[in-house]
């Protein structure tokens, strides 16, 4: 098992040959359907339901950006590489190959000017509504962490549900963000990591509205409630936490992130866990719960549930890897080979990077 590649890991790789192969001009299709049977875990949640903080908690590190408005308007796909205790901790971005980030203000500015790039500095979602449906219209962003604080895990994060336009926005931009999440959401492969706040009634969390949508037992949804320690004093969320309020198939995890105040003194993160566990273990509502709330054991959950769904889809995935590899074999016939062309040599790279997991992915079922 040792020198074999964690399942997580050979998807994220498939995953940015994908999204890389999404600007090629030929025929996507095959990318798409591989993209698709690929299992993710995408956040969703309205507008400051928390959706940033707990990535971060997740994550260990302070790297998204924020403000008010519509921040994150491309999907940013967060890959997560567990590496060994005492290794420092890098960041990489797959439009930047080769360049490894250690300070992490520097991925939150590179986030905010790869976003930039593509939708200008407007506050509209990107991209422009045309085709926001399938890749490569929805164009991520490819960010991998790399750090001993994390567990294998890939996450996409969304832009937030809205109702309301606000200034400098389209009037469609309810609809074009919703849009954009459902692309994501309505496949069957994607796991729905819903954020909602404890301080609103859960019946109108956008995260569980959508979600009731596009699963309706319950059974790809991962309920997280935000904000526990903002609730109205004397009140408290068991009716959520323990099942009562919306019946999930997987557990409800609730987890309490740095507040405004927290961060405006840039509360570091791993000490904000800390706070987060102790609340838990004090808390005389949530004790009886304690070992079962909090980030770090949403991204344990989420590790072990998505590796579990790969490894159930590997049959699936191997046949459409064959798939894309017939199809790249019988482009490559009819460009005529050796093709000199730069898209002939990205073909046979994906082509031999295919036919390496088709390896590798026979062996996890050994
Ligand atoms: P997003 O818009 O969904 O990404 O929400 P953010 O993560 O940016 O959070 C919005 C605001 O709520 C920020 O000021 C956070 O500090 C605050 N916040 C998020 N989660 C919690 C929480 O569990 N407790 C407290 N007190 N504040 C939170
Ligand atoms: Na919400
Ligand atoms: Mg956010």
């Amino acid at each position: 098992m040792t020198t074999m590649e964690s399942l997580i890991g050979l998807v994220n790789r498939i995953q940015i040959a994908c999204t890389a192969l999404g600007d090629f001009g030929g025929d996507d299709d095959v990318f798409s359907s591989l993209w698709d049977a690929l299992p993710s875990v995408a956040v969703v949640g309205g507008q400051s339901s928390g959706k940033s903080s707990v990535l971060e908690s997740i994550v260990g590190r302070d790297f998204l950006p924020r403000g008010s408005g519509i921040v994150t308007r491309r999907p940013l796909v967060l890959q997560l590489h567990k590496t060994d205790e005492g290794q420092e901790e890098y960041a990489e971005f797959a439009h930047l190959p080769d360049r490894r980030l250690t300070d992490f203000s520097l991925v939150r500015k590179e986030i905010q000017d790869e976003t930039d790039r593509v939708t200008g500095k407007t506050k509209q979602i990107s991209p422009i509504p045309i085709n926001l449906t399938a890749p490569p219209h929805t164009i991520p962003i490819h960010l991998s962490i790399y750090s001993p604080n994390v567990v294998n895990l890939t996450l996409i994060d969304l832009p937030g549900l809205t109702k309301v336009a606000i200034e400098g926005q389209p009037e469609s931009i309810a609809q074009d963000i919703e849009a954009m999440v459902r692309s994501f959401v309505d496949k069957p492969n994607c796991i729905i990591l819903a954020i909602s706040p404890a301080n609103q009634d859960i019946a109108t969390s956008d995260a569980i509205k959508l979600s009731r949508e596009v699963d309706p037992m319950g059974e790809r949804t991962f309920g997280v409630l935000t904000k526990l320690d903002l609730m109205d004093k004397g009140t408290n969320a068991l009716d959520v936490l323990e099942g009562r309020s919306y019946r999930l198939q997987q557990p409800w995890v609730g987890v309490v992130n740095r507040s405004q105040a927290d961060i405006n003194r840039s509360v570091d993160m791993i000490l904000a866990r800390q706070k987060e566990r102790e609340y838990f273990a004090t808390s005389p509502d949530y004790g009886h719960l304690a070992s079962k709330m909090g980030s770090e054991y949403l991204a344990k959950l989420l590790s072990k549930h998505l590796e579990s769904v790969i490894r159930a889809r590997i049959p699936s995935i191997t046949s459409l890897i064959n798939k894309t590899i017939e199809e790249l074999e019988s482009e490559l016939d009819r460009l005529g080979r050796p093709v000199a062309i730069d898209a002939g040599a990205q073909l046979y790279s994906i082509l031999d990077l295919c036919r390496a997991f088709d390896r590798i992915f026979k062996e996890h079922l050994d």
